[in-house]
């Protein structure tokens, strides 16, 4: 398995494993903003078990995570946010989300001085919670109610940087 930077090519292929995996989907222009903005944030997961047979092959992207700075901080902090994450059913339990997590992290952390990273995960996702707070060290600083389109509230979650210092 091969953990890299997002490539602007790799989009097509981010955007089915994220159809795929979670209702929260977005327009190909908002993963070329990411991609665009922060190149370094975003990774993907490739299977590289069997590897293209030619250079048009597309690769086998089985995970990702989509990451971004975030733009006007309400509090004027630095922080980063994760837009979105996610790996193929094939491919869980393998520590690719926590790599995935960690590789942006210090990304953040390195190319903007993030300070923390934020993001929202719904209240009934417990394996998304658990990677967040157990493995990761995420904290739940607030509930939004009704923060997704079907009705279901998020947790709102944070995660100090400080470790990298
Ligand atoms: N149940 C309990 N704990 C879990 C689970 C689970 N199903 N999955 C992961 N964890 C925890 C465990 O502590 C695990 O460590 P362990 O395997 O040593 O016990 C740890 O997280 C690390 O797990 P990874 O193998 O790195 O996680 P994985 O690659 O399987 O991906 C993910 C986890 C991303 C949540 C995956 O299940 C998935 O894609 N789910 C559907 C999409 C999704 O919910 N994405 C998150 C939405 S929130 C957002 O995008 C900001």
């Amino acid at each position: 398995m091969d953990i890299r930077v997002l490539r602007p090519s790799d989009i097509p292929h981010v955007q089915q494993t994220n159809i795929t995996n979670l209702p929260e989907n977005y327009f190909l222009k908002y993963y070329l903003y990411h991609a665009m903005s922060w190149p370094q944030l975003s990774y993907v997961a490739v299977d590289i078990s069997s590897p293209p047979k030619t250079p048009y092959d597309p690769p086998k992207i089985v995970g990702y995570v989509l990451a971004k700075m975030e733009e006007e901080p309400a509090d004027g902090v630095q922080h980063g946010h994760i837009t979105s994450l996610s790996v193929m059913r094939t491919h869980r339990r393998l520590g690719l989300a926590e790599k995935l997590m960690r590789q942006s992290a210090r990304a953040m952390y390195e190319s903007f001085g993030a300070n923390y990273i934020s993001l929202h995960v719904r209240v009934s996702n417990k394996a998304a919670l658990a990677l967040y707070r157990d493995t990761l060290g995420f904290h739940v600083i607030g509930t939004e109610d009704k923060y997704y389109a079907d009705g279901e509230d998020a947790f709102s979650m944070r995660m100090d940087l400080d470790y990298f210092r």
